[in-house]
């Protein structure tokens, strides 16, 4: 079954990484039954664009501003990434809400940012462990969806993407039955069949396992995303 495969690079990659990552990969992109979606960094879009255009890969952003143009020294925005061929951009990444601050709200305006300039959402939402342990981790994680979700999404420009905070490059997944609890809570909540990613720890040592739990449309891919040899094998 065709699944969506996503790759957050995070803020890692140089020109030498692109060069030896990309040719081993190169046939399995052409003969992958699932769809891909690479993420680099914003310099590396390019260059990784180029060097997968003979693939059916995509290419996404990891973050966006929310205006289209404008005095935002810094800031890339939305409509600048479709330009350059961009499908898709994550959003709401719990790094970003933790490290840089961002809200539910500036979540919710960058998402309405990302449709208007036709591309695809990957919204992350996800409870830290706390709130799994107090028993509160899908009353947070419906309360995220809610807040971030702007009224122009629907199944065919939006992917959500659930990541446990505590699951985020520690080597700990969920048990499966939390995962197939969450994803199903997450498609009542939708009442629509927006696609419903789990990320957090997937290595090709797991995402067979996990791509085929209910409710689970596909999966989003830190560390991993970086070894070519293990995406390779995610990728199948
Ligand atoms: P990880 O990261 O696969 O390294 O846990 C996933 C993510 O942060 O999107």
């Amino acid at each position: 079954m065709t699944k969506t495969i996503v790759a957050n690079w995070k803020m890692n990659g140089s020109p030498n990484f692109i060069e030896e990552f990309i040719p081993p990969l190169l046939s399995a992109l052409s003969t992958t039954q699932h769809k891909i979606i690479i993420c680099p960094p914003f310099p590396f879009i390019l260059p990784v664009r180029n060097a997968l255009k003979s693939t059916p890969a995509l290419l996404g952003a990891q973050n966006c501003h929310t205006d289209v143009k404008g005095a935002f020294t810094g800031e890339v925005s939305a409509q600048m990434l479709a330009d350059i061929g961009c499908k898709a951009v994550i959003v709401g990444h719990s790094e970003r809400r933790t490290l840089f601050g961002e809200s539910d709200e500036l979540i919710n305006t960058k998402i309405s940012a990302i449709h208007a300039a036709g591309m695809r959402a990957i919204v992350c939402v996800g409870e830290n462990m706390r709130m799994r342990e107090s028993g509160k981790a899908i009353e947070t994680v419906i309360q995220q969806l809610k807040a971030t979700l702007p009224p122009s999404s629907n199944p065919k420009n939006t992917f959500i993407a659930y990541e446990p905070i505590w699951a985020i490059g520690t080597g700990v997944t969920p048990l499966p039955e939390e995962i197939i609890e969450m994803h199903l809570a997450l498609f009542e909540a939708l009442k629509n069949t927006t696609p419903l990613l789990y990320g957090g720890s997937v290595t090709d040592q797991n995402s067979a396992e996990i791509l085929v739990l209910p409710h689970v449309d596909g999966v989003l891919v830190g560390g991993a995303s970086l070894k070519a040899d293990v995406f390779q094998k995610i990728i199948g």
